[in-house]
């Protein structure tokens, strides 16, 4: 009779994670894992955040699939979030023990076109709508209307704040969006390919994605970064907490990738932005304490394994220090990355291939 593995056993299969296997050609953005580079439609990620507006970079990266330029991108961004603010009675009608995530969904899955706004660009705008009304339905404030005159980044922090925001803290949310916009065929879009493969409209391939983001191993990471920060509370605490935490075989949220053997290349970008932001405020110190503390404790535990700063870890200083709450680190994530889906579901229709990969039986046979 043949042996039929064990969970543990099929971990060890090598085709368990698909490592390695090339799933589609895209002209959208390319992730060297050694070099530690990310490069968005032929510019490095260093020379697009930081540096150009997040409508810029749409633009941009969006060239082959669905061709817009800046201004008119802004207009159509503004349109979309305008009309996506007609859905916020049905997100308020939602059940309380919706997070601001799922509301998302559930304003998405309502989405309706919008007259002469293609549908990647009304998804977008719709989704920074439904994060800023989300949050502010479950900690109980009156919604408020977009203003479409905004950049994407100050819309946002005004809907959710309720005033218009410092032009500091808008660059470092536009710089971070930027900066999440595509990564090659990470988890969730892979999975918006795979929708989009099935000729499903457009949200269902993100709604998708998103279900893929938010687990902790890709885009739920920045809320556990901000509580292992607080946890560990001062300078002083790193090194023992972190080494602790090892031996209970826990992860340390953060670090590690599955395509970077060395840093990632956004953490860096974000890092600049953190220190552009505020330079003395003391939980970028403890956090720049900590990871330190943690890179050499990785090094040491998994020595065979390079474990470096992932996005995720300058992600959740970055964005507490301009005021947001950890529970939309993820939704933020989502918002951004949208842009990237939506080009990655055009650039697989127009293949007209469905994806169908193969798998390998490893169960029992018939007598
Ligand atoms: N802390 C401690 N150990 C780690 C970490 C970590 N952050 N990351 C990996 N390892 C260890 C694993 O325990 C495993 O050890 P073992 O072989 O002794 O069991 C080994 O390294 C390999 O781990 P895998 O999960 O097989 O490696 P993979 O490349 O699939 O992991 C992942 C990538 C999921 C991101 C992982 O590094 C991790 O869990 N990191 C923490 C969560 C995180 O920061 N996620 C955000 C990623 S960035 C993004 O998606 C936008």
């Amino acid at each position: 009779m043949t042996e039929v593995p064990n969970p543990a056993q099929m971990k060890q299969d090598p085709t368990a994670g698909l490592d390695g296997v090339v799933a589609a050609t895209t002209r959208l953005s390319a992730v060297d894992g050694q070099k530690g580079a990310l490069i968005l439609r032929g510019r490095k990620i260093e020379d697009l955040a930081g540096k150009v507006p997040f409508e810029q970079a749409i633009s941009h990266l969006w060239q082959d699939v669905e061709p817009v330029d800046v201004h008119t991108l802004k207009i159509s961004l503004g349109e979309a979030r305008i009309a996506a603010f007609s859905l916020v009675p049905l997100l308020e009608s939602a059940a309380d023990t919706l997070s601001v995530f799922e509301r998302m969904q559930l304003g998405l899955s309502a989405l309706q076109p919008v007259k002469d706004v293609p549908e990647a660009v009304s998804i977008v705008g719709a989704l920074s709508v439904f994060l800023a009304a989300s949050h502010r339905i479950s900690t109980g404030q009156r919604t408020l209307a977009p203003d479409s005159t905004l950049s994407t980044a100050a819309d946002i922090l005004r809907m959710l704040g309720g005033e218009t925001p410092v032009s500091a803290h808008a660059d470092a949310l536009d710089r971070y969006l930027v900066t999440i916009l595509d990564h090659g065929l990470n988890a969730s879009t892979f999975t918006a390919r795979v929708i989009g493969s099935t000729q499903a409209s457009m949200k269902q391939a993100v709604l998708g994605a998103m279900g893929a983001l938010s687990g902790p191993l890709h885009g739920g990471a920045p809320g556990p970064v901000l509580d292992m920060i607080d946890a560990i509370g001062e300078p002083g605490n790193a090194e023992s907490w972190i080494r602790q935490a090892l031996a209970r075989k826990e992860r340390l949220m953060g670090f590690g990738h599955r395509i970077y053997r060395t840093r990632d290349p956004r953490a860096d970008v974000l890092k600049d932005g953190l220190r552009k932001l505020s330079r003395d405020n003391p939980k970028v110190q403890l956090a720049e304490n900590i990871e330190m503390a943690a890179l050499a404790a990785l090094k040491t535990a998994k020595p065979d394994r390079p474990l470096e700063t992932n996005v995720e870890f300058y992600t959740a200083v970055l964005l507490d220090a301009i005021g947001i709450d950890r529970s939309l680190f993820t939704p933020l994530f989502a918002t951004g990355r949208a842009a990237g889906w939506c080009a990655h579901v055009i650039e697989q229709q127009d293949t007209g291939k469905l994806i169908r990969p193969a798998s390998h039986y490893a169960g029992p046979m018939p007598d």
